[in-house]
């Protein structure tokens, strides 16, 4: 279960998480389903069950319907459907902040996924994403702990992101429905306010992040935004599996959005590309022969865009066009804005989400870059190493996990890492790529070396359905069969979104992913 998922709703990266690992799963012979919230314009097919019977907070019950949301790719789906808290103009937010009702929304979603669980699609495995399902577990150990048709489905739980924490004050507790025993430090409590994430990490069997790296870095501080110790607490049963590629969307050998097709046998397509960028964003066609850095982001503290607003004017003083796609906090937006009325010609920005300019960056542009603070696991920069795009990173997360610094003397690695978190580290990296850039030789054969790398979801999907496995075991069930008899099947409900700043700790990010 989760907030978003493509082809229905997307946010960020955890829509293309949710979309692409159910159809890696199905692969490999499981039974999914997807449970999403029906948010606006999300098309249903049936009426599976016209009216569930949710108990919300004292003696309040909501009816939210289950609808079909069809079979696609061989992944069942289902959509929670409650008009008053899903149909409006944004996910988690709308234009006066986060909805302030997020935390009975998300309730709602949680307790109709287990529902569903019980009475459409008998489940083996819950897999819950991020703090918007973090009740799931909650509920199921708590209200449910003596129904025995789900009181001992196992729940594995993926953090896309520790800042992130659904975080509520305490009186969401009786409007929400949340039993008040969870509300203890080692519950659901988190210094006096109610924390949806840590719900998810204590109530549930097994915990994942999307890299391996992410797994080490949130058990400590500076990247555990005070949930470092329930981390190391559960460390025993926290995995990273870095995120996957799903190449059906994002290969520039079959990718309709982008000018031209190309690949690593023949990469004459990508010029075609780059001439067409460079059109897209007005810069002159005879930049061509100058390498174009693009950045596809949402504008949030998390990727490191105050490095770049540190060092801009030496940044562009290189001889490098910068081009620009992202929206989200205001100040980045103005920083591009800035930077593009600065720089006329040679810096383009795009504020807007468009996944078409999107797959249009990745195949123009010569860079990529991510100077992100913290990165879970991140996919532009695997996308980037397919489209013989070289991605620039700071070295964390799946980030560092998936980019390998290239090395001159082997011809080894696939773009350019960074250590520190400082705008001189950011540039030393830039221009050690310009440096390169200028060889054609050695660039093509950074490029070559990102193209040839494999992030299919194939080797993720298997780790996850060994925990899927891992996690039935010590709930005392059977191993989940594979095949088409008696396959395991697997559902979650999940999501992202709620984040207010938790009292006295490290601030949590504010606001929910832009919507
Ligand atoms: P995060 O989930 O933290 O935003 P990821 O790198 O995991 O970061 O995923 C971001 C996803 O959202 C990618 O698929 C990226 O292409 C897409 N994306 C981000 N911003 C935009 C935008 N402005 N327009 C189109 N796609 C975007
Ligand atoms: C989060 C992270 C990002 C990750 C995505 C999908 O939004 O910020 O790094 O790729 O989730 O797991």
């Amino acid at each position: 279960m989760a907030s978003e998922g493509l082809p229905f709703s997307k946010t960020g990266g955890l829509a293309d998480v949710v979309e692409a690992l159910p159809k890696a799963l199905v692969a490999q012979g499981y039974e999914v389903a997807v449970v999403l919230p029906r948010y606006r314009g999300t098309k249903a097919t049936a009426v599976v069950m016209p009216s569930l019977t949710i108990p919300m907070g004292g003696t309040r019950l909501r009816f939210a319907a289950i609808a079909d949301g069809t079979v696609l790719n061989g992944v069942r789906y289902y959509f929670v459907d409650d008009p008053a808290y899903f149909d409006r103009d944004g996910v988690y937010s709308g234009s006066s902040g986060d909805y302030p009702d997020n935390a009975e929304r998300y309730a709602e979603f949680c307790r109709a996924a287990i529902e569903i669980a019980k009475h459409v699609w008998p489940t083996d495995v819950f897999h819950c994403h991020d703090w918007q399902t973090g009740l799931l577990p909650v509920l199921l150990r708590t209200s449910y702990g003596d129904d025995p048709l789900v009181k001992d489905i196992p729940v594995v739980f993926t953090i896309h992101n520790m800042g992130y924490h659904g975080q509520f004050p305490k009186e969401v507790m009786e409007r929400a429905g949340i039993p008040q025993g969870v509300f203890f430090p080692g519950g659901i409590e988190f210094f006096g306010y109610v924390n949806l994430l840590k719900g998810g990490l204590i109530y549930s069997d097994y915990l994942t992040t999307v890299s391996r790296k992410y797994a080490q870095e949130i058990q400590t501080p500076e990247f555990g935004y005070g949930l470092d110790g329930v981390a190391r607490d559960r460390g025993d049963r926290l995995v990273g599996i870095l995120n996957g590629v799903d190449y059906s969307a994002w290969d520039p050998e079959k990718d309709k959005l982008i000018a031209a097709r190309y690949s690593a046998k023949n990469l004459d397509g990508k010029q075609v590309c780059k001439q067409a960028l460079l059109e897209l964003f007005g810069f002159s066609a005879e930049n061509l022969g100058r390498p174009i850095i693009g950045i596809v982001s949402r504008f949030a503290d998390q990727k490191g865009f105050d490095l770049i607003a540190e060092k801009a004017h030496e940044l562009m003083r290189e001889d490098l066009l910068l081009a620009v796609l992202g929206t989200g906090e205001k100040r980045y937006e103005d920083l591009f804005r800035a930077l593009a009325a600065a720089y006329p010609g040679r810096v383009g920005v795009k504020i807007a989400y468009d996944n078409a300019m999107a797959h249009q960056i990745e195949a123009g542009a010569d860079m990529f870059l991510m100077p992100s603070r913290y990165e879970p696991s991140g996919l532009n920069q695997m996308y980037s190493l397919k489209y013989g795009t070289v991605p620039i990173v700071r070295a964390t997360g799946g980030l560092d996990d998936s980019v390998e610094t290239f090395d001159l003397e082997h011809g080894t690695g696939t773009g350019f890492k960074f250590k520190e978190y400082s705008g001189e580290a950011l540039l030393y990296a830039v221009r050690q790529a310009m440096h390169h850039y200028m060889d054609e030789r050695i660039w093509k054969r950074i490029q070559l070396n990102g193209m040839s790398k494999d992030f299919s979801w194939k080797g993720p999907a298997a780790e996850y359905t060994k925990l899927y496995e891992a996690a039935r075991a010590v709930r005392g069930g059977e191993t989940a069969a594979r095949g088409a008899a008696g396959a395991a099947r697997s559902s979650g409900p999940a999501s992202r979104g709620a984040g207010k700043a938790a009292g006295n700790q490290k601030p949590v990010a504010t606001s929910n992913k832009a919507d």
